[in-house]
């Protein structure tokens, strides 16, 4: 069992991309330290809980990260953050970096062109960034500290052109892991980034160049989370390289045993599945609402075991591929299929309100692999 934990829907930034943009908040509604010490109660005595990612809005902005990190570490929770790390190289969050459950730092860097930076954050910050990447390595090389630390790049038509130098960069620095992220546009923003599919493949085409042209190297830490995985089949086979990571871009949480708790303590087990109404199949209307747990209230075990929609949910995927997929094209005819990819659930046969986004790009790729 794994928790992502959205702390806050604060954040000091203001980035032009960001997929929190129309929840961010600088008022707070997020728990005091009260709740806090109830959620850390019900949830360190679960059995199997590996670890919890710390996400928001930005999860150093929460008032009382401090605190957090200190109560994790005393119940012996491992723990992971992800932040554009404009303060981080401060050392004012050094106390974090010292906590010796904590497993990783994500940090969000998608250029090395100060420039475009300061376009999609709106702040010219590219340096603080870098800065902060460097503290975290020399404060885990000084006290040979266990943190691993990942970076995330989101890709963008503003930045494809920069992301191999950065990749590079990043290889030179001995990042732990180096990921390439979807970028998720809304109709809600002002900005559009998309990057189409021919501009996409001509990105695979130049950064499997690169990736020749270093044959020697190891590209384990390289994620191109953005490709579907028929995508990361050609992006392999193209560069002569079947080291290159698949990650785990292609699992849905529910089959990886994710939950997600926002910043009010309530407990989902899908972050983009909400609200929770189960949608009749005869008249297309939501026929039942599931009641929604707090994590303040409840025992984590007790939810996950109890609650009616995660007991649903958990039936639902184990069902057999062909009663879940079976009309869903083309995942019924790849071999990915609950094997490296675990496509959302709603998309499930039995939802028919949902068109499916992976068609025309897992498609697109499958028929460029038969080359
Ligand atoms: C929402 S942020 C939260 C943590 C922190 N504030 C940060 O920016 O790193 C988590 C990750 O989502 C990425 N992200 C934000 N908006 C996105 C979007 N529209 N599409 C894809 N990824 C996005 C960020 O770059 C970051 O790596
Ligand atoms: S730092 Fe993260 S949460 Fe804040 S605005 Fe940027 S992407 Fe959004
Ligand atoms: S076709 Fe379906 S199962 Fe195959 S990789 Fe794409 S989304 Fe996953």
């Amino acid at each position: 069992m794994y928790i992502k934990w959205n702390l806050t829907k604060k954040c000091t930034l203001n980035c032009k991309f960001c997929h929190n943009a129309t929840e961010r908040k600088d008022w707070s509604r997020d728990i005091g330290i009260e709740q806090l010490d109830q959620i850390i109660s019900n949830i360190s005595n679960h059995e199997n809980l590996e670890g919890v990612s710390l996400l928001g809005g930005d999860p150093l902005d929460y008032q009382y990260i401090l605190q957090l990190a200190e109560r994790l570490e005393f119940h012996n929770i491992s723990f992971g953050f992800i932040t554009a790390g404009e303060e981080i190289y401060k050392g004012t969050y050094d106390a974090i970096l010292l906590n010796k459950n904590l497993n990783f730092i994500g940090l969000s860097i998608d250029s090395l062109n100060p420039d475009t930076v300061k376009y999609v954050r709106n702040k010219d910050m590219l340096q603080r960034q870098l800065d902060s990447l460097d503290h975290i390595m020399n404060l885990r090389a000084k006290f040979n500290l266990n943190y691993k630390i990942f970076t995330n790049t989101i890709f963008m038509n503003v930045n494809q052109h920069e992301i191999i130098n950065l990749v590079n960069f990043f290889k030179q620095k001995k990042v732990d892991k180096i990921q390439i992220l979807e970028y998720k546009h809304s109709n809600k923003s002002a900005y559009d980034f998309s990057v189409g599919l021919e501009e996409e493949l001509k990105f695979v085409n130049d950064i499997s160049s690169y990736i020749r042209e270093n044959q020697g190297e190891d590209f384990s830490e390289l994620e191109l989370c953005f490709l579907p995985e028929p995508g990361k089949d050609y992006l392999r086979r193209i560069s002569l390289n079947e080291n290159i990571s698949r990650g785990t871009s292609s699992k849905c949480p529910i089959f990886r045993d994710t939950l997600f708790v926002s910043n009010d303590g309530f407990v989902y087990p899908c972050d983009n599945y909400k609200p929770y109404f189960r949608i009749s199949q005869t008249t297309n209307e939501p026929e039942k609402t599931y009641k929604i747990e707090n994590l303040i209230k409840k025992q984590l075990h007790t939810i996950t075991e109890k609650n009616e929609y995660f007991k649903e949910v958990k039936s639902l995927a184990r069902k057999p591929k062909e009663e879940l997929f079976g009309n869903l094209e083309p995942c019924n005819k790849c071999n990915h299929l609950l094997k490296e990819c675990f496509p959302c659930l709603q998309y499930s046969t039995s939802s028919t309100t949902q068109s499916f986004v992976y068609e025309d790009k897992c498609k697109f790729y499958m028929e460029i692999s038969n080359f």
